[in-house]
């Protein structure tokens, strides 16, 4: 969106916002002070300390960018183009890696871009399907770069160990536990957090794995209630949304959380596959999702540990023409926030033949 049409927006909306809520009205506008903010400008040079660097996690709640995959190993020219878009087209303020590229260097070029971009990133140690150590060599990848391009501590917020090492059983929670536990303490001299990007399931069935919950900087969950035996419309997915963000309200420590892989398919496919008869997967509902996401935003924006601050699965550069956003809106509860906007109108994400591993067995 140019910058034209987004104060045009701003002003548009600021005026009823205004008028029923004079008390919110009345906002700091911090967003040019930290990184990722929306009108932050990246230093030329790397600043020498992270001191008030990041923005504080209760102003980051919300639409905050896309899960974006990287398993097709995209070039630094790609990153900087699709970022640039994510960043200014989208308003993001970071991307959720998903997927693996193992080329080496491959996260010097996503920090690269990232920096260029004014986007944060929540990076990833992919598990993959397979049950076997690869992620090993991930991990190790990941954490050289970590140590050696000193932009790393400045555009990655947190490390997430995923996608659902519990679900899909990779490791027994307390292995888990210890890896955050290490992790954390070989990152720890450059301030960069741990996590474990995971469905409210994965926990559950896993005896609550509270160790986990409890060794991780901030909770990333996986909001999917399409795959709920309960899910019908995502128009009805509220109830489905609340019921595991209460999960992790009453068991994680007032912990920051972010909905990190979240959102409602378009399409199903052999292996993705509601486990309700009456889930409806079609463009209306994935937009209307997201409706449901910010028609509670002001809610969100309460829960503890600084409010929701939500990911839409998933940015697709090959999906181009499908989700051209021709309509963005502002919403009351984002404006205050002063740091973004977000196009709830026809987008199109990318199906999810991604998530095309056990997700069907979720209730099963
Ligand atoms: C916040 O600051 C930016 C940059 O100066 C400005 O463009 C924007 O309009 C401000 N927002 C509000 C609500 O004042
Ligand atoms: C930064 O991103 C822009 C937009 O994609 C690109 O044209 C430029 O080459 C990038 N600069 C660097 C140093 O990567
Ligand atoms: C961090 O982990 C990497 C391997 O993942 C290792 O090579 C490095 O020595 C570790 N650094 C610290 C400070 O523990
Ligand atoms: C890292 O996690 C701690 C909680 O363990 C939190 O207080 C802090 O704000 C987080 N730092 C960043 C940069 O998000
Ligand atoms: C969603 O439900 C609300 C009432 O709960 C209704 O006003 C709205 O029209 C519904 N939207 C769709 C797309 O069905």
């Amino acid at each position: 969106m140019p910058l034209s049409t987004l104060l045009f927006t701003i002003l548009i909306c600021i005026v009823p916002l205004a008028l029923s809520a004079p008390a919110t009205s009345v906002v700091e506008n911090t967003s040019t002070s930290c990184f990722p903010a929306l009108y932050f400008k990246t230093p030329s040079n790397i600043p020498s300390s992270l001191n008030n660097w990041w923005c504080k996690p209760e102003t980051e709640y919300a639409f905050v960018g896309f899960s974006y995959e990287v398993t097709a190993c995209q070039s630094r020219a790609q990153l900087n183009q699709d970022f640039y878009d994510i960043r200014h087209r989208f308003q993001s303020r970071y991307i959720r890696l998903y997927g693996a590229c193992d080329r080496e260097d491959f996260y010097d070029d996503v920090i690269e871009a990232a920096w260029n971009n004014t986007l944060g990133v929540h990076a990833l140690v992919w598990f993959g399907f397979n049950l076997d150590d690869v992620w090993i060599g991930r991990r190790d990848a990941l954490f050289k770069s970590l140590h050696s391009n000193p932009k790393a501590p400045f555009v990655t917020r947190v490390v997430q160990f995923g996608s659902e090492p519990l679900f899909d059983g990779v490791l027994p929670h307390d292995q888990l536990a210890e890896q955050v536990i290490l992790a954390k303490a070989n990152l720890s001299s450059l301030h960069i957090n741990v996590t474990v990007s995971e469905l409210a399931y994965g926990f559950q069935e896993r005896g609550g794995a509270q160790d986990v919950l409890d060794a991780i900087d901030s909770i990333n969950i996986h909001m999917l209630p399409f795959f709920s035996s309960s899910a019908s419309t995502a128009n009805n997915s509220w109830p489905l949304v609340l019921n595991d963000l209460n999960w992790f309200i009453q068991h994680g420590n007032g912990k920051k959380m972010y909905f990190d892989e979240n959102g409602w398919p378009s399409v199903t496919s052999p292996s993705v596959q509601p486990n309700s008869p009456l889930a409806v997967a079609d463009v209306p509902n994935e937009q209307e999702y997201y409706v449901v996401l910010d028609q509670h935003c002001e809610f969100l924006k309460e829960v503890i540990g600084g409010g929701v601050a939500w990911f839409a699965h998933i940015y697709s550069d090959d999906m181009e023409p499908g989700y051209v956003s021709s309509s963005p809106e502002e919403h009351a509860c984002t404006m205050t926030n002063n740091h973004h906007a977000f196009a709830v109108t026809p987008l199109v994400f990318q199906p999810f033949d991604r998530l095309a591993h056990a997700l069907v067995e979720r209730y099963a």
